[in-house]
């Protein structure tokens, strides 16, 4: 317990894992760096894995990505397997979880009058990619109305379970949503498509790293997985993770010489590309591995607890989540007070943030509210997240 943050009733933020962690880091110091969530941030050991292995292409690119790319790739996918929990058969790379999305609406055939459902907690690229898909197959694509602020699982429950018909093909489910930074119930929620033959595929972009994830357990249709944001990978690591029964017909979005050979020979070559990312996620796991990932996990979601427990009452603003954590991982999204009217779009403030303190945090402009999603990692410190909340006071109230 740290008795100098005590800003907030409740909780206390958590010890930091090592002193000079900061420094394994790539991130300039001189920034603060609260917005993990988005494209992630790189220690330095995994650069340096991803630079060997540039060398290593370079040096021979075709003993490299001809002979040995099977090989390399089956070490990576088994030691990601590993990691969660997934057979090794129904693991694939793609290079974002977008592009895991795309290949599994884009291989599904639906029929006129069809329902695809998702909710307005929905990544909005996953969005436009399902009015894509619905648009050519003239499928009926629904967005649930899921409220929010939140106080419980139950009421996501409720909402999607009222919403599903007989028409419903199939539900595209967050595990942690982008805006809201909600942990979604998936299991349940998989569970009860499960009892009425309805395909779940699980966008889970955040939750690698951030929540112990154990895909097999969880069973959905396919869950789709970033590596670049909470497990620190290189971008262009992310995976696809496909259940045997619905592997038949599943193509990546580029169809290229192994196109109906099996999922995993035609997610292993996608066109000639730079597998450095898939490679280095071994590092990544590494790197995470020497504090533990329990411990990296309990820090996060100990400091984003504080942090939402901080910022709402110093703002005076209604909790979005309840105040002991227990529906967020390690992300919070917290309401911002009344916005004066020289602020135009979201944009501006998360700028003046940025340029009168180097504060690099997202404001969001989400169903008709703007909001301020804080990422904790690692790196993160208290004083950060104080910094935002004396920042917000200067300039909001
Ligand atoms: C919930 C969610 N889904 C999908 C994505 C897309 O990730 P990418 O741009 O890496 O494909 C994001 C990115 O932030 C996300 O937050």
């Amino acid at each position: 317990m740290n008795s100098s943050h005590t800003a907030s009733e409740g909780v206390s933020p958590p010890e930091p894992l090592q002193d000079d962690i900061t420094a394994q880091w790539m991130l300039d110091p001189e920034i603060v760096f609260l917005n993990h969530g988005c494209f992630g941030a790189r220690p330095r050991s995994v650069l340096e894995a991803q630079i060997h292995r540039r060398h290593e292409f370079e040096a021979s690119p075709i003993e490299y990505l001809d002979r040995h790319r099977d090989g390399l790739i089956q070490q990576a996918r088994t030691r990601l397997g590993g990691f969660l929990k997934a057979s090794v058969d129904n693991l694939a790379f793609v290079t974002n979880a977008t592009a895991g999305i795309n290949a599994v609406l884009r291989s599904t055939q639906f029929d006129p009058g069809d329902e695809i459902l998702t909710t307005t907690h929905v990544y909005n690229a996953v969005r436009r990619t399902l009015e894509l898909v619905a648009r050519e197959r003239g499928a009926t694509f629904r967005e649930v109305p899921v409220p929010f602020p939140l106080h419980s699982s139950a009421q996501i429950m409720d909402a999607i379970h009222a919403a599903l018909t007989a028409r419903t093909r199939m539900l595209i489910v967050d595990h942690v949503t982008s805006p809201t930074a909600v942990v979604f119930p998936i299991k349940q929620l998989i569970a009860l498509c499960e009892q009425q033959d309805i395909a779940v595929l699980v966008d889970g972009a955040h939750a690698p790293g951030m929540l112990d994830v154990d895909i097999e357990a969880l069973n959905p249709s396919w869950y789709a997985g970033n590596l670049h944001k909470w497990v620190s990978a290189p971008p262009g690591a992310a995976f696809l993770w496909a259940r045997p029964d619905r592997q038949l017909g599943i193509h990546p979005p580029v169809i290229s010489h192994f196109m109906d050979e099996g999922f995993v020979a035609e997610f292993n070559w996608q066109g000639t590309r730079d597998i450095s990312p898939w490679l280095c996620v071994d590092e990544a796991l590494s790197y995470f591995e020497r504090f533990s990932w329990k411990a990296v996990r309990g820090h996060n979601h100990e400091l984003a607890t504080w942090v939402q427990q901080l910022w709402t009452q110093r703002w005076g603003v209604p909790p979005t989540t309840p105040l002991d954590g227990s529906m967020i991982g390690s992300m919070t999204t917290v309401a911002l007070p009344e916005i004066p009217p020289r602020y135009e779009e979201p944009m501006q403030l998360q700028r003046e943030l940025w340029d009168r303190w180097q504060i690099e945090v997202p404001i969001i402009d989400w169903n008709g509210r703007w909001w301020i999603r804080a990422s904790c990692q690692i790196y993160n410190r208290p004083q950060q997240y104080e910094l935002v909340a004396d920042a917000i006071t200067e300039l909001l109230f």
